[in-house]
């Protein structure tokens, strides 16, 4: 069977996960050219967990899907290691599949032979701890449970960078809790690397290694922090709520000058 996502070997390999390299993206509307994206230059670590945080509307999907592959920017250049895997707010899981089967669609477009889908789909299911739920329709599981799925899915991929759009923003606080808990452990125990996109501080600063702060209108990249603290992070830990508080200021600071233009 091919290789279970990136080891640390393969990892430190190449030089980067992703590289963006000054990407501008403009839309064409009724009142002509909007600039969404102006001269983007980030790049993510192999094995690094960024976070790209913004204001609702500043352009932080419109970036993943560039990033993704999705959509091409207007200028700029965009190099990732290998196809992402991508995961979303909505869990996008065929409802007539079952959890099981919705991973092994994804273990068969990435070219796993027919019988070894099945051992896979529980061991993936295993790592985001749904283990008996191979059988269970996407119904029959509770929100947090479809974005485990999905998240299992996403991993079928083997891609060695997981790319993430707000996938926690609809769930409870409890259990956004839990997943963020479960989010660290898989990225430590598979050596991944995550670009996950959020309006969340206290999300960004939960989860990630350096936190990338996106102005609005166009976004550009404001300000960045490297989070030192220690995992596992709780989101109430007095230096994540200290950090957090920090970034609220600048990001306030953001939405301030947006609103004044
Ligand atoms: N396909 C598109 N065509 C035109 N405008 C778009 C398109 N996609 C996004 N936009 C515009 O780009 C801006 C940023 O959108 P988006 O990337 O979704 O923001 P965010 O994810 O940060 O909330 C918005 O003003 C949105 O209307
Ligand atoms: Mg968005």
């Amino acid at each position: 069977m091919a290789t279970a996502i990136a080891t640390a070997d393969q990892a430190e390999s190449v030089e980067y996960a992703a590289r963006i390299e000054h990407v501008s993206k403009s839309f064409g509307g009724p009142a002509g050219q909007q600039l969404v994206l102006d001269d983007i230059t980030l790049d993510v670590a192999p094995g690094e967990f960024v976070t790209l945080l913004g204001a609702s509307g500043c352009g932080k999907s419109t970036l993943l899907n560039l990033v993704a592959g999705l959509d091409d920017p207007s200028a700029g250049s965009i190099k990732t290691d290998g196809r992402p895997a991508l995961m979303f707010q909505e869990h996008a899981l065929f409802p007539w599949l079952t959890a099981g089967k919705n991973i092994e669609l994804a273990l068969k477009l990435g070219g796993v032979p027919k019988n070894d889908r099945r051992t896979r789909a529980e061991e993936l299911l295993e790592l985001v701890r749904l283990q008996g739920s191979y059988g269970k329709r996407v119904h029959e599981l509770s929100g947090g449970m479809r974005q485990r799925v999905a998240l299992a899915r996403a991993l079928a991929q083997e891609s060695r960078l997981l790319l993430m759009d707000e996938p926690f923003a609809a769930l409870d606080a409890i259990t956004r809790d839990v997943l963020h808990d479960e989010l660290t452990r898989i990225w430590e125990e598979t050596g991944l690397s995550v670009l996950f996109v959020t309006h969340n501080v206290r999300e960004a600063v939960r989860l990630a290694q350096r936190v990338v702060l996106l102005s609005s209108r166009p976004g550009r990249i404001a300000r960045e922090w490297t989070v030192d603290i220690p995992q596992p992070r709780r989101i109430e830990d007095a230096p994540v709520a200290e950090l957090s508080l920090e970034i609220t200021e600048q990001l306030r600071g953001e939405i301030r000058r947006h609103g004044q233009q």
